[in-house]
Formats: C-alpha cells, sequence, structure tokens
C-alpha cells in the first residue's frame, strides 16, 4: 500500500532521506480520479526511477471562475485501489488539501471564483492569496491557452511548486496534454530545473478515444460521437502519409467530421511538435491537436505527424 502524505514538509522529508539513501526519484503529478492514462505513466516512471509519488490535487489555480473546479470528478479511495494495482507499485501518493495554504489570506483575492471544499478557485488578476507565477511567455498563449487564458500560467506554478517540494529526479507527464508536456519541458529549460522530463503516448480506451477523468461526464451518445475526434485525426494523418501536405485541406477536413457529429470545435490546429507554431506545409514533424465540445463537456486531442 502507498504511503499517504499531506503535508509537504514532510513529503519533502521523505524525499530527501530517500536520496540520502541514493534512490532516484519519480514523480507523476495528477488531478486524480485515475484512469489508465495515469497508469501509464506510473509503468514509463518506473523505467527512470527506483521510487515514486504520485501526487493526487485538483489545482484551484489553473481553473477560470467560469471553468468545471467544482464539479472535477473525484474518488480517492478508489485512486488508492488502483495505484495499488500497478506493476511494482507506488511508494506515496502526495494528497495535499491546499497548497496556496500559507496562512493569513490564502484563499485571498478570490472575489468572483468558485469553490471546491474551502479553497476557491482563481481569477485573472491573481487570487488564492498568492503572487508569484511561473509563465511560459509565447507556448502558453496558443491552442488551449486561447479560451483558457490562466490555464498554463497556474500548471506552470503548481508543477514548479510540486517540483520543489518533492524534488524528483524524473518526471512524466502524458502527450494527452501535449502544450502542457511541451510547456513543462521548457520551463525546465529555462529555469535550470534539474529534473529529467519524459513526456508518455496517450491512452485510449479500445473504441479510440482517449482517455479522460472528464468521460465520466458524457452521456452515451455524446461518448459515441465524441469518436468523431480520433477517428477524423487518424484519417488526417492516414491523408498525409498518402501525401495531402496542406494543413488547411486536412483541418478542414476534420473540422467537418467533428461538426457533423455534433461536436462544437474550440481549435484545430496543426503545428510544429516543439514550438508548437502553426505550420501550412507539413515537410516536418508536426502534430495536430483539437479541442472540441461535446455537450458541457471540453475534450483535447492530437495526433503526432511525421512530416
Ligand atoms: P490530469 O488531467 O489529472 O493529468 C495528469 C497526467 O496524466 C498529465 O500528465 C496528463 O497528460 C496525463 N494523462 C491524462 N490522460 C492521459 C491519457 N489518456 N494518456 C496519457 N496520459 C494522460 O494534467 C493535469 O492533471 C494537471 O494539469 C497537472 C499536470 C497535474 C497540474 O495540475
Amino acid at each position: 500500500e502507498p504511503k499517504i502524505i499531506t503535508d509537504k514538509n514532510e513529503m519533502r522529508e521523505w524525499s530527501r532521506s530517500m536520496r540520502a539513501q541514493g534512490k532516484t526519484i519519480g514523480l507523476v503529478p495528477t488531478m486524480g480520479f485515475l484512469h489508465q492514462g495515469h497508469l501509464s505513466l506510473l509503468e514509463e516512471a518506473h523505467k527512470h526511477t527506483q521510487v515514486f509519488v504520485v501526487s493526487i490535487y485538483v489545482n484551484p489555480g489553473q481553473f477560470s471562475p467560469n471553468e468545471d473546479l467544482s464539479t472535477y470528478p473525484s474518488d480517492f479511495n478508489g485512486d488508492i485501489k488502483k495505484l495499488m494495482s500497478v506493476p511494482g507499485g507506488v511508494d506515496v501518493v502526495f494528497h495535499p488539501h491546499n497548497l496556496y495554504d500559507y496562512g493569513m489570506g490564502s484563499v485571498g483575492n478570490s472575489e468572483g471564483g468558485i469553490e471546491r471544499d474551502g479553497v476557491v478557485s482563481c481569477v485573472e488578476d491573481g487570487g488564492l492569496g498568492h503572487e508569484t507565477w511561473v509563465r511560459v511567455e509565447r507556448l502558453e498563449k496558443g491552442l488551449c491557452g486561447k479560451s483558457r487564458p490562466i490555464f498554463f500560467r497556474g500548471v506552470a506554478t503548481i508543477v514548479t511548486k510540486l517540483f520543489n517540494i518533492v524534488e524528483p529526479d524524473v518526471a512524466v507527464f502524458g502527450k494527452k496534454d501535449y502544450q502542457q508536456w511541451r510547456i513543462i519541458t521548457r520551463m525546465v529549460r529555462d529555469l535550470d530545473f534539474s529534473i529529467k522530463i519524459i513526456g508518455s503516448d496517450i491512452a485510449r480506451e479500445k473504441d479510440g478515444l482517449a482517455m479522460s477523468s472528464r468521460n465520466v461526464h458524457l452521456s452515451p451518445d455524446e461518448r459515441e460521437k465524441a469518436l468523431s475526434i480520433n477517428r477524423s485525426l487518424s484519417k488526417a494523418k492516414a491523408a498525409a502519409g498518402m501525401g495531402q501536405m496542406n494543413s488547411r485541406d486536412l483541418i478542414n477536413t476534420v473540422i467537418e467530421s467533428v461538426q457533423e457529429a455534433g461536436g462544437k470545435i474550440d481549435y484545430a490546429e496543426i503545428v510544429d511538435q516543439e514550438s508548437l507554431k502553426a505550420v501550412e506545409k507539413i515537410t516536418s514533424p508536426v502534430v495536430f491537436c483539437i479541442a472540441a465540445w461535446f455537450g458541457k463537456v471540453r475534450l483535447i486531442d492530437n495526433i503526432e505527424i511525421s512530416g
């Protein structure tokens, strides 16, 4: 059974005692409601380090007041059971109540925010009684950043806090959240964190739907329609493989299929795998990224195309 730690000082002490024993530490940050996608990151982490920490923390700092912080699903006991089934096990589950909790004003400037367990979400001008934010300035602006302007600021900041608390040697992120993975990789490079970042492949349901904690909010009908995302992305990749290298044409075909299935497109873009800059013709490795709404659920997915 994994050891459950809720206190950040105890977490840091545990990591330091492991390091003193010469062990390397892996970290997989999550917001809980674990599924096979999360567990596949752990299997990846096992390849690189000797002891493993999974963090489970729904970070209010990355939700805008109009987003789903209060309905974000959770099932801590179920999560622990799933973690016990991971081959090789998990040493620690780090499960803090509130990482912005430093006494006075801990939920400070929260007017207009939404609440979860007594902690209030973030607002544009700060909130959470917190003033210091990490921004990866260009990478955070495109794709998901357009409709979620404070999202990556919240992610980069909480991941920095987790890195400083857990002090891992290796941290694993899923390519399901491609932009997030690239942003963290860039942040680690720019700020000289001595942590190796690993990107792990997207885990999918048998029918191709990318696994996500938010999938539980899809009705059976919406779930069926959401398959159009992966199906049309796979077709676009196949078309590129056959020599269709014009991004606009590929994007239009995908948009049409997803809209036909009843999805509402947030964005559909073909971008360079590293810079995430849009490309017009596929001549180098790119990734086709998409976000679309099915009912009240916003889904993201992507597919790498080697070019
Ligand atoms: P969460 O959505 O819980 O995801 C945690 C990790 O699991 C992320 O690295 C994500 O990319 C990965 N993941 C989710 N679904 C996946 C799938 N189907 N296949 C592969 N990997 C998958 O992402 C977050 O939490 C948060 O933003 C966090 C990084 C924890 C910061 O709060």
